[in-house]
């Protein structure tokens, strides 16, 4: 069984502020950092470290090489991603002290895919195998659809929400991971309501779908198989939240790949996202397998 991941392909720029930006304020950055990132990136390189067998697929510009070394280097198969003209995706990050971020991103290649290059790609998808995305690409309708109808099980991600996300085919999604806004959005509720008011929304709507919902400083409380788990936060030291996200995600999937119980998933990927929460950067900050299992021995 392996993952397919169409996935965005970003190079982040890095500022860290004091605090974040004001409408109408200018501010001085005390330092800039480049890395690899994107939300596609960042799921691959995560399950790869993890040790699933994943396919990237994506695009980037000119500029993306060493992305793709990225991905190569964490065991990812990069063979499908496209290289085209002009410029990769790329993102703006501010990171306060406390390790928040804010984040604007600009598609570029990200948003070149085709329908023709989607199906193309999925010819490579068997029957069982996951086909994950997220919301930083086009084509996302396109690429749900066509991993349905070839028998892969779609896990969606839909980070950044956006307004149209209800029009997307979310009754071909096998596998929901969302944070609180996005599980709100998707369930036609407030981020203010209960979690498990959401969570059972949510089953209600897609009862074919499994859902994880990320509660961030309290943790994550998933209905998978109709059976309901939690899992508290391991606590670290915040040095910068991105990508925590995108490590719980991937771990997830890997653990799942790995046919390890649910338990036993929410906390190495819990535990693998505490330690990018306590590390600079995106993509370089997603611990390999031995980290994670030396920080859970320890914890
Ligand atoms: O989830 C974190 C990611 O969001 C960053 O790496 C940035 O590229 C944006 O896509």
């Amino acid at each position: 069984m392996k993952v397919l991941n169409f996935g965005s392909l970003n190079i982040d720029r890095v500022y860290n502020v004091t605090h974040h930006v004001l409408p109408g304020e200018t501010i001085t950055a005390a330092d800039l950092n480049t890395y690899a990132g994107g939300k596609g990136l960042n799921q691959s390189i995560a399950l790869g470290r993890a040790g699933a067998e994943t396919v990237h697929i994506g695009a980037i510009g000119e500029d993306g090489d060493f992305l793709l070394e990225l991905l190569t280097g964490a065991g990812v198969d990069t063979h499908l991603v496209r290289r085209i003209g002009g410029s990769s995706g790329h993102a703006i990050i501010q990171v306060s002290p406390d390790g928040q971020n804010s984040i604007v991103i600009f598609g570029g290649a990200n948003r070149t895919f085709t329908e023709e290059y989607v199906r193309e790609c999925l010819t490579q998808a068997d029957k069982g195998d996951y086909v994950l995305l997220q919301n930083e690409t086009n084509e996302i309708s396109a690429v749900i659809t066509e991993a349905a109808k070839r028998g892969a099980k779609v896990v969606f991600n839909p980070s950044p929400i956006t307004e149209d996300i209800l029009s997307l085919p979310l009754k071909n999604v096998s596998l929901f991971m969302v944070n609180e806004i996005e599980g709100a959005q998707l369930a036609g509720m407030s981020p203010d309501d209960e979690p498990r008011d959401i969570l059972d929304t949510l089953s209600v709507r897609y009862p074919n779908a499994d859902i994880v919902l990320t509660l961030g400083s309290r943790g994550v409380i998933c209905k998978v198989g109709g059976e309901v788990f939690s899992q508290p936060i391991f606590r670290v030291t915040p040095v910068d939240t991105t990508a925590a996200g995108d490590t719980f995600c991937g771990y997830f999937l890997a653990c799942r790949c790995k046919g390890m119980s649910v338990p036993d998933t929410l906390r190495f990927a819990s535990a693998a996202s505490a330690i990018t929460v306590s590390r600079a950067g995106a993509a370089p900050s997603i611990p390999a397998w031995y980290e994670t299992t030396a920080f859970l021995s320890e914890s």
